[in-house]
Protein backbone atom coordinates (compact mmCIF):
# COMPACT_ATOMS: atom_id res chain seq x y z
CA UNK A 1 0.00 0.00 0.00
CA UNK A 2 1.70 3.47 -1.44
CA UNK A 3 0.76 7.10 -0.68
CA UNK A 4 2.86 10.37 -0.53
CA UNK A 5 3.44 10.56 3.29
CA UNK A 6 2.69 6.74 4.50
CA UNK A 7 1.25 8.46 7.40
CA UNK A 8 -2.58 8.91 6.92
CA UNK A 9 -3.65 6.58 3.79
CA UNK A 10 -1.55 3.86 3.23
CA UNK A 11 -0.99 3.24 7.08
CA UNK A 12 -4.88 2.76 7.27
CA UNK A 13 -4.98 0.68 3.58
CA UNK A 14 -1.89 -1.75 5.42
CA UNK A 15 -3.97 -1.97 8.49
CA UNK A 16 -7.53 -2.76 7.09
CA UNK A 17 -6.42 -5.25 4.48
CA UNK A 18 -4.00 -6.94 6.55
CA UNK A 19 -7.37 -7.61 9.48
CA UNK A 20 -9.10 -8.85 6.91
CA UNK A 21 -6.45 -11.12 5.34
CA UNK A 22 -6.30 -12.10 9.08
CA UNK A 23 -9.81 -12.68 9.86
CA UNK A 24 -10.51 -14.61 5.94
CA UNK A 25 -6.91 -16.94 7.34
CA UNK A 26 -5.12 -15.52 4.82
CA UNK A 27 -1.13 -15.32 5.81
CA UNK A 28 -0.50 -11.95 3.75
CA UNK A 29 2.14 -9.71 5.11
CA UNK A 30 0.69 -6.32 4.09
CA UNK A 31 2.92 -3.35 4.61
CA UNK A 32 3.00 0.39 3.28
CA UNK A 33 5.52 3.26 1.94
CA UNK A 34 5.80 6.60 1.26
CA UNK A 35 6.58 7.96 -1.72
CA UNK A 36 8.42 10.80 0.04
CA UNK A 37 10.62 10.91 2.70
CA UNK A 38 9.39 13.95 4.94
CA UNK A 39 8.23 11.62 7.56
CA UNK A 40 10.24 8.46 7.85
CA UNK A 41 10.26 6.72 11.36
CA UNK A 42 7.02 8.27 12.23
CA UNK A 43 4.20 6.60 13.28
CA UNK A 44 1.06 7.17 11.39
CA UNK A 45 -1.28 10.45 11.92
CA UNK A 46 -3.03 10.57 15.39
CA UNK A 47 -6.69 10.94 13.38
CA UNK A 48 -5.09 7.79 11.23
CA UNK A 49 -4.65 6.19 14.43
CA UNK A 50 -7.82 7.56 16.15
CA UNK A 51 -10.46 5.94 13.06
CA UNK A 52 -8.71 2.61 12.63
CA UNK A 53 -8.95 2.44 16.64
CA UNK A 54 -12.74 3.30 16.17
CA UNK A 55 -13.42 0.55 14.11
CA UNK A 56 -11.02 -2.00 16.04
CA UNK A 57 -7.53 -1.53 14.35
CA UNK A 58 -4.89 -0.88 15.87
CA UNK A 59 -2.09 0.59 13.70
CA UNK A 60 -0.11 2.51 16.30
CA UNK A 61 3.23 0.29 15.75
CA UNK A 62 3.65 1.22 12.24
CA UNK A 63 6.63 3.12 10.96
CA UNK A 64 6.52 5.32 8.01
CA UNK A 65 9.42 4.30 5.52
CA UNK A 66 9.76 5.33 2.20
CA UNK A 67 9.09 3.16 -1.12
CA UNK A 68 12.56 1.32 -2.52
CA UNK A 69 12.42 0.11 -6.08
CA UNK A 70 13.23 -3.78 -4.61
CA UNK A 71 9.51 -3.43 -2.53
CA UNK A 72 8.65 -4.58 -6.52
CA UNK A 73 10.51 -8.06 -5.62
CA UNK A 74 9.56 -8.39 -2.72
CA UNK A 75 6.50 -7.79 -2.50
CA UNK A 76 3.44 -9.91 -4.97
CA UNK A 77 1.13 -6.97 -5.69
CA UNK A 78 1.57 -3.20 -5.16
CA UNK A 79 -1.57 -0.73 -4.63
CA UNK A 80 -1.05 2.81 -5.03
CA UNK A 81 -3.55 5.81 -3.58
CA UNK A 82 -3.38 8.38 -6.20
CA UNK A 83 -1.88 8.90 -9.98
CA UNK A 84 0.45 10.92 -8.68
CA UNK A 85 1.97 8.40 -6.45
CA UNK A 86 1.87 5.46 -9.71
CA UNK A 87 3.56 8.11 -11.09
CA UNK A 88 6.55 8.28 -8.81
CA UNK A 89 6.86 4.63 -8.19
CA UNK A 90 7.50 3.83 -11.63
CA UNK A 91 10.33 6.57 -11.21
CA UNK A 92 11.63 4.96 -8.11
CA UNK A 93 11.09 1.84 -9.73
CA UNK A 94 13.14 2.20 -12.92
CA UNK A 95 14.18 -1.66 -14.49
CA UNK A 96 12.07 -3.07 -11.30
CA UNK A 97 8.80 -2.01 -12.36
CA UNK A 98 6.32 -4.40 -13.89
CA UNK A 99 3.18 -3.29 -14.94
CA UNK A 100 0.95 -6.31 -13.78
CA UNK A 101 1.78 -6.12 -10.40
CA UNK A 102 0.22 -2.66 -9.72
CA UNK A 103 -2.67 -0.83 -9.39
CA UNK A 104 -4.66 2.36 -8.17
CA UNK A 105 -6.37 0.92 -5.16
CA UNK A 106 -9.75 2.43 -6.13
CA UNK A 107 -9.68 0.43 -9.36
CA UNK A 108 -10.45 -3.03 -7.16
CA UNK A 109 -13.72 -0.92 -6.20
CA UNK A 110 -14.74 0.78 -9.48
CA UNK A 111 -13.00 -0.97 -12.45
CA UNK A 112 -11.20 0.94 -15.07
CA UNK A 113 -11.89 4.29 -13.49
CA UNK A 114 -9.01 5.44 -12.34
CA UNK A 115 -10.10 7.25 -9.03
CA UNK A 116 -7.67 8.82 -6.69
CA UNK A 117 -8.08 8.04 -3.05
CA UNK A 118 -8.05 11.74 -1.47
CA UNK A 119 -5.26 12.64 0.63
CA UNK A 120 -7.05 13.89 4.37
CA UNK A 121 -3.43 15.75 5.39
CA UNK A 122 -4.62 19.37 4.60
CA UNK A 123 -8.40 18.60 5.89
CA UNK A 124 -10.17 17.51 9.48
CA UNK A 125 -11.28 14.05 11.29
CA UNK A 126 -13.79 13.75 8.41
CA UNK A 127 -11.55 13.42 5.76
CA UNK A 128 -9.67 10.43 7.87
CA UNK A 129 -13.64 8.88 8.18
CA UNK A 130 -14.00 9.26 4.31
CA UNK A 131 -10.86 7.77 3.31
CA UNK A 132 -11.35 4.86 5.93
CA UNK A 133 -14.87 3.63 4.12
CA UNK A 134 -12.87 3.90 0.67
CA UNK A 135 -10.20 1.87 1.68
CA UNK A 136 -12.22 -0.67 3.92
CA UNK A 137 -14.80 -1.21 0.72
CA UNK A 138 -11.55 -1.46 -1.81
CA UNK A 139 -10.01 -3.99 0.61
CA UNK A 140 -13.12 -6.02 0.98
CA UNK A 141 -13.51 -6.10 -2.93
CA UNK A 142 -9.76 -7.72 -2.35
CA UNK A 143 -10.49 -10.14 -0.29
CA UNK A 144 -13.62 -11.58 -2.06
CA UNK A 145 -11.94 -11.45 -5.47
CA UNK A 146 -9.15 -13.92 -3.63
CA UNK A 147 -11.88 -15.75 -1.73
CA UNK A 148 -13.35 -16.40 -5.63
CA UNK A 149 -10.39 -17.41 -6.77
CA UNK A 150 -9.35 -19.86 -4.08
CA UNK A 151 -12.80 -21.72 -4.08
P1 LIG B 1 -0.49 10.56 3.01
O1 LIG B 1 -0.75 12.09 3.40
O2 LIG B 1 0.18 10.56 1.67
O3 LIG B 1 -1.87 9.97 2.94
O4 LIG B 1 0.35 9.97 4.12
C1 LIG B 1 0.29 13.04 3.45
C2 LIG B 1 1.05 13.15 4.58
C3 LIG B 1 2.05 14.11 4.64
C4 LIG B 1 2.28 14.94 3.56
C5 LIG B 1 1.52 14.81 2.43
C6 LIG B 1 0.52 13.85 2.36
N1 LIG B 1 3.30 15.94 3.61
O5 LIG B 1 3.38 16.74 2.68
O6 LIG B 1 4.06 15.97 4.59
Amino acid sequence: MVCLGNICRSPLAEGILQDKALKSGYQWKVESAGTGNWHVGEPPHPLSIKVAALHGIDIGHQRARQFVKEDFKRNDFIYVMDSSNYSTVKQISGSFWEDQKIELLMNELYPGENRNVPDPWFGNEDGYHTVFTMLNSACENIIKKHSSKTL
